[in-house]
């Protein structure tokens, strides 16, 4: 019987990506998700590259009720990966009451149910953010957790408690925590990938959109930062390698490896970028160039940062493996895609 994941958020950017890694490894994925940042079109996009389509529920996991009534309609799930959360650090800043509405009662309805259906295994989808300016870089797990810059911020380090107190608290909860870096580029091929509703504020999806002339210019926030090139430096991740290591980390739980009955991983590939090299390997990868201009620095961007993915390397048999141009070719490719069908 192959296992059962629940994935909530599984129609959105990382959560797509995973389905799709969980099903090609003859997962049994149900998504959950209330598709206020995302649409069904994505289960076919999950079909096309994986021949299997993928059960659904839409469903607000806001809802004490509702959630319990989609728990309690499954049979013997294995384990569930929860994205479902907002994520905009700007819009949280102007809504952090909706962000932590959101985030946090999401992930407790979920955590409520897990509990008392015996479901046994959590992977939860944290972030870097939790470090704020590591002093130390790369930043290892054991590098401190510092007061979040944004609401959004805040709801991750506190969702990690959440789940760190329902542990101690004697519940026979396993769960692993990723704390991604940053997430780029698509599945190759352009059939799911990243298409936020509304203006971008991602590095990433800005370039492609310059790309293709829906903006002038990209703006690069800042070139007076103590970095060699003045620009900000962060560790950006192929999404497919970050989607395999939710893979890892369930392969770890459902197989009793897990040591803690917390684990807590850096998701990342170790290497620092500034946004000029970003732009740079864009503009190779594309054979486009790219308009661009420097603006003011933007509040609450930190200077540097970039992981040591040893421990994930080590427990979760785990590394990222996909090179930069690659990773923003599918970006590139995923953009021309959505400019062709009139989604951009
Ligand atoms: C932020 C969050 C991260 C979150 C992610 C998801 C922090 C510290 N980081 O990442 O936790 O998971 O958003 O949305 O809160 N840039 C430009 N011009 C642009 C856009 C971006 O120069 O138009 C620069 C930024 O200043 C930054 C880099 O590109 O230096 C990356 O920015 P972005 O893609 O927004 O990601 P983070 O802010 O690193």
């Amino acid at each position: 019987m192959p296992r059962k994941i629940v994935v909530t958020g599984g129609t959105g950017y990382i959560g797509s990506h995973t389905a799709v890694e969980l099903i090609n490894r003859g997962f049994n994925v149900i998504i959950a998700d209330d598709l206020s940042n995302s649409d069904t079109g994505v289960l076919e996009g999950i079909e096309k590259i994986t021949g299997i389509k993928p059960g659904f529920k839409k469903i607000d996991l806001c809802s004490k009720k509702d959630t319990a009534s989609f728990f309690s309609g499954l049979d013997r799930i294995d384990a569930v990966v929860h994205f479902a959360a907002f994520k905009s650090v700007a819009e949280s800043v102007e809504k952090p009451l909706d962000y932590y509405r959101n985030n946090l009662n999401s992930l407790i309805n979920v955590i409520d149910q897990m509990v008392l259906q015996g479901i046994p295994n959590l992977v939860f989808s944290s972030s870097c953010t939790v470090y704020g300016q590591p002093d130390i870089l790369p930043v290892t797990e054991k590098s401190p957790v510092k007061k979040a810059l944004s609401p959004y911020g805040n709801t991750k380090r506190v969702c990690e408690e959440i789940i760190e107190d329902v542990s101690v608290s004697g519940e026979s909860l396993k769960s692993v925590v990723l704390r991604y870096f940053n997430p780029i580029g698509n599945h190759p091929g352009a059939l799911i990938g990243e298409l936020p509703r509304g203006k971008p504020n991602n590095l990433v999806p800005v370039i492609t959109r310059t790309a293709i002339g829906k903006y002038d210019e990209l703006k690069v926030f800042g070139n007076d930062y103590g970095t060699p090139d003045g620009t900000c430096i962060r560790d950006y991740i192929n999404v497919t390698d970050l989607a395999r290591a939710h893979v890892a980390a369930i392969d770890r739980l459902v197989s009793g490896k897990n040591e803690n009955c917390v684990e807590v991983y850096n998701v990342g590939t170790g290497k620092g970028i500034s946004v000029l090299e970003l732009l740079k390997a864009f503009e190779k990868a594309a054979k486009v160039s790219i308009n661009y201009s420097f603006a003011d620095r933007r509040p609450g961007d930190i200077e540097k940062i970039w992981a040591d993915p040893s421990l994930a390397n080590k427990k979760l048999n785990w590394k990222a493996t996909t090179n930069l141009e690659e990773t923003l070719a599918s970006a590139w490719e995923w953009t021309l895609n959505c400019r062709e069908k009139g989604i951009l």
